[in-house]
């Protein structure tokens, strides 16, 4: 299948920033809609690259923006609950129908789905992973009719801009030297943004990996409290992490949830119940060779001279061929 134009859903976001630069940089079009276009101008200096907004994003309104697009690539999901409209439901299943739908009218022929690690429909443990599951499904049999789907289902991602290390190391430098965490037994296999980029732009144009769901994982399994001490080592803090056990852990979520952004969810606390790690690694599959956290998050995070390191490599990792996204 040859592509030359892609529309990308959620492409203002953490991975959709670095896809976008991605698939630019190899020559691709791409379309990006966004609810605040005027956010991301930065975005628009890459080249062929274009900002749309959309109103309520449905079949007759996405049907025009898809029209002369070879693919589409919905990134969009949420990891909390925000009000009427931004439900887990509405976010992960309805609209993957409607970006279903106005695929099929517009005759897009390729469908590229995010999903997540742990995404089932039937015995996901939290509403975010069931109605992660339900989407992934549904992408596949009603989208499948009419276009040739792909699904990726990371575990957590790391990288330059990312809510994970950058959110622990915020929440790190606030903390008086003891620092309280939930689920700290939790597992996951940090995944680098580059490679998960990676696996989108090689799948884009190859029919073997047409309906295929794909695990993305990283190279090495941590717990959450050695990731969080990893995290304070690297910004050179000597915070130490005490790991709440299961009551603990259910009183924080329950506590922060009803915070402003929510930076805790009951349904985050369910989440993790289960490791996010993969059987058989997607990227392996893809001939990627996974990225270590120790390769890029001091580069971000780190000291002083370590971000120069990751400023003089910048150009390379944007412009991005595999050999030297594996330097930074
Ligand atoms: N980051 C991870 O560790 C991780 C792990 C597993 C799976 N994932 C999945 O990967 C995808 C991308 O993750 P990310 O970290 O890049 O997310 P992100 O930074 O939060 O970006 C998501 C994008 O989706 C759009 N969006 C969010 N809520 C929306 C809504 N209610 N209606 C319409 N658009 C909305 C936003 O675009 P605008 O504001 O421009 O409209 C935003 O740029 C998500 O589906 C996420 O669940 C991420």
């Amino acid at each position: 299948m040859k592509i030359k134009n892609i529309c990308i859903l959620g492409g203002t976001g953490f991975v959709g920033q670095h896809l976008v630069a991605k698939l630019a940089f190899e020559g691709y079009s791409c379309r990006i809609v966004s609810r605040h276009p005027q956010r991301y101008r930065a975005l628009q200096v890459l080249p062929a690259v274009e900002l749309v907004q959309t109103g309520a994003l449905d079949a007759r309104t996405l049907e025009p923006v898809f029209a002369d697009c070879d693919a589409v690539i919905n990134l969009i999901g949420i990891l909390n609950e925000a009000g009427k409209e931004d439900t887990f439901r509405h976010i992960h299943v309805e609209l993957v129908d409607r970006v279903v739908d106005a695929c099929r009218s517009a005759g897009v022929p390729r469908l590229m789905h995010m999903s997540a690690l742990n995404a089932n429909a039937g015995s996901g443990v939290s509403q975010y992973l069931r109605t992660r599951g339900e989407g992934e499904n549904r992408a596949h049999t009603r989208g499948g009719a009419s276009a040739a789907v792909t699904s990726f289902r990371p575990s957590v991602i790391f990288g330059p801009g990312d809510s994970f290390f950058n959110r622990f190391a915020d929440l790190l430098q606030l903390a008086p030297g003891l620092f309280p965490l939930a689920c700290p037994d939790a597992r996951f296999a940090p995944v680098f943004v580059g490679d998960v980029v990676a696996a989108f732009a090689k799948s884009l144009e190859d029919k073997a990996t047409f309906g295929r769901h794909y695990d993305l994982c990283g190279p090495r399994v941590f717990t959450l409290k050695e990731l969080v001490q990893y995290t304070a080592k690297t910004l050179g803090r000597g915070t130490r992490v005490i790991g709440l056990g299961d009551f603990g852990s259910r009183m924080q979520a329950r506590a922060l949830e009803i915070l402003p952004g929510k930076p805790f969810s009951y349904d985050n606390y369910l989440s993790m119940q289960i490791d996010s790690l993969c059987g058989k690694n997607g990227l392996e599959e893809l001939g990627i060779h996974p990225t270590d956290i120790d390769t890029v998050v001091p580069a971000f995070l780190g000291s002083e001279s370590q971000r120069q390191r990751y400023q003089e490599l910048r150009t390379d990792y944007w412009g991005f061929s595999r050999s030297d996204s594996r330097r930074l």
